[in-house]
C-alpha cells in the first residue's frame, strides 16, 4: 500500500497511518522510502503538479503565486539530509501507563531521515517581503480531518525566525525521486529539529501573519497538557522542537516471542537531539540501569539529522530487559520512565528506551 514494504505496521488504512517494523530502519542513516513512516490525520490529497499553485499571502510586501516550475527555476535548489519524527512517537508505552482513546497507538519507529530536495523557505519569503509586524508563518493544506470539528484543512505555523533561518524547506523530492503523494507530493514543508506535525504536506498557502496559526493543529492539537486538563483551544504547551530521544531498532519487540540465543547479541538504534545539539554519548543497560555500557555512536549524516548507535551485548538465558538512553552535548538525559510523561494527547514520550526479550 503506497509503495510501503509489506511488513509495515498499519495502525490504520484510511487515513493512511503506518511505522516499519523497527529493525527495518537499523544501521541505515537514510531511511529507504519504503520504510518511511507516514502519519495522516484526512485522506490524502490527489494534486496534479501541472495546476499545483503555491500562495504567498499575508504581512508581505508582495503577495506571490508561484507554480512548481516557477518554484524550481527562480530560487537555488538545495537538498537537505533531515529527520522527520512524530510528537506521537513511542505513544504505545504511554498507553501502557494509562489509556489514551482515539490516538494512535505509535511504537519507536515513527521517526525517519530522508534526503530532501528543494528551494529554502527563506528564500520564497525574501522575495515576497515579510512586513510589518510579521512574526509566525503559517502553512495551510487542502487535506480535511474527519476527527475535527468543525471540519477545516490541515494547517500549522512556525516563527518567522524559524521560517527565515535557511533550513527549512519547500520540497518537491525525497530521496532522489520526486516527493511521492503520501508524503505530500507534489511539494510539502520540511522544518527540521521540529516535531513532524509542523511539516506540513500538500501545501498550498503561505501566511505572514503577527500571530500563530489558529488552525485546529496548531491551537489545539500537538499541545503538551497537564495530565488531568481537559484540552481546548491554546491550552497547554505548543509543541515545537522535537525533544530529544532515542529508541531501540534491533533487536525489537518482535524478537521477544522469538527467543533470542544467548550469547553475544548486537543491540542497534537511533538518538536525536534537536536544534543545534548532539547526541554525544548513548549507555545501554542490561540490569535496568544499575549498569550501563556505552553504545559506539555514529556522527549525525547532517546537522538535522539522528544519530545511529550500536553495542554487543552477551545476553544471559531468561527473560533480559535491554534499556537505552542519550545524552546531548549540553548534559541533558533522557527520563527514566513513561508514567512520568504521561499527558492526554499521548505526545513527547522520550523516557528511555526499552526491549523486552527472552532468551535461550
Ligand atoms: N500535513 C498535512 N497536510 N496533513 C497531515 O495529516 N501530518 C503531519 C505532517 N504534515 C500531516 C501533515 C504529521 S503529524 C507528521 S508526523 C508528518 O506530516 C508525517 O510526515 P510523513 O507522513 O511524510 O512521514
Amino acid at each position: 500500500m503506497w509503495g510501503k514494504r509489506d511488513d509495515m505496521i498499519v495502525h490504520e488504512e484510511e487515513p493512511f497511518n503506518a511505522e516499519p517494523r523497527p529493525a527495518a530502519l537499523a544501521g541505515q542513516p537514510l531511511t529507504p522510502t519504503e520504510a518511511f513512516y507516514s502519519r495522516n490525520h484526512g485522506p490524502s490529497p490527489d494534486l496534479d503538479p501541472a495546476t499545483w499553485r503555491l500562495r504567498i499571502d499575508g504581512l508581505v510586501d508582495r503577495e506571490l503565486v508561484l507554480s512548481l516550475c516557477e518554484l524550481q527555476q527562480r530560487f537555488a535548489l538545495r537538498t537537505e539530509v533531515v529527520t522527520l519524527g512524530c510528537a506521537g512517537n513511542r505513544r504505545a508505552e504511554l498507553l501502557a501507563v494509562r489509556p489514551i482513546p482515539g490516538q494512535v497507538p505509535w511504537g519507536p519507529a515513527t521517526i525517519s531521515t530522508a534526503a530532501w530536495t528543494g528551494v529554502s523557505l527563506a528564500d520564497v519569503l525574501a522575495e515576497a517581503g515579510p512586513g510589518a509586524g510579521a512574526a509566525h508563518v503559517a502553512f495551510t493544506a487542502p487535506d480535511v480531518s474527519p476527527s475535527v470539528v468543525p471540519p477545516q484543512p490541515y494547517g500549522g505555523s512556525i516563527s518567522l525566525p524559524k521560517a527565515c533561518s535557511g533550513e527549512v524547506l519547500l520540497a518537491w523530492g525525497m530521496n532522489g525521486a520526486p516527493l511521492p503523494r503520501i508524503h505530500g507530493g507534489p511539494v510539502r514543508v520540511v522544518v527540521p529539529g521540529y516535531i513532524g506535525a509542523r511539516s506540513v504536506k500538500w501545501v498550498q498557502r503561505i501566511s505572514v501573519q503577527a500571530q500563530p496559526s489558529e488552525n485546529y493543529f496548531q491551537a489545539e492539537d500537538y499541545r503538551l497538557l497537564p495530565p488531568d486538563a481537559e484540552p481546548g483551544p491554546g491550552r497547554g504547551i505548543s509543541l515545537g522542537p522535537l525533544a530529544m530521544t532515542s529508541g531501540i531498532l534491533c533487536p525489537d519487540d518482535d524478537d521477544a516471542g522469538a527467543r533470542l540465543p544467548a550469547g553475544p547479541t548486537d543491540v542497534i538504534g537511533y538518538a536525536f537531539a534537536a536544534e543545534g545539539r548532539t547526541i554525544v554519548r548513548v549507555d545501554v543497560s542490561l540490569d535496568g540501569g544499575g549498569t550501563w555500557n556505552q553504545a559506539a555512536v555514529d556522527d549525525p549524516p547532517s546537522p538535522w539529522a539522528w544519530q545511529l548507535w550500536h553495542t554487543t551485548l552477551d545476553l544471559p538465558v531468561g527473560p533480559a530487559e535491554i534499556t537505552a538512553r542519550a545524552w546531548d552535548d549540553t548534559g541533558a538525559t533522557q527520563p527514566e520512565f513513561p508514567a512520568s510523561l504521561w499527558n492526554p494527547a499521548g505526545y513527547d514520550n522520550n523516557s528511555w528506551a526499552r526491549v523486552r526479550v527472552d532468551v535461550g
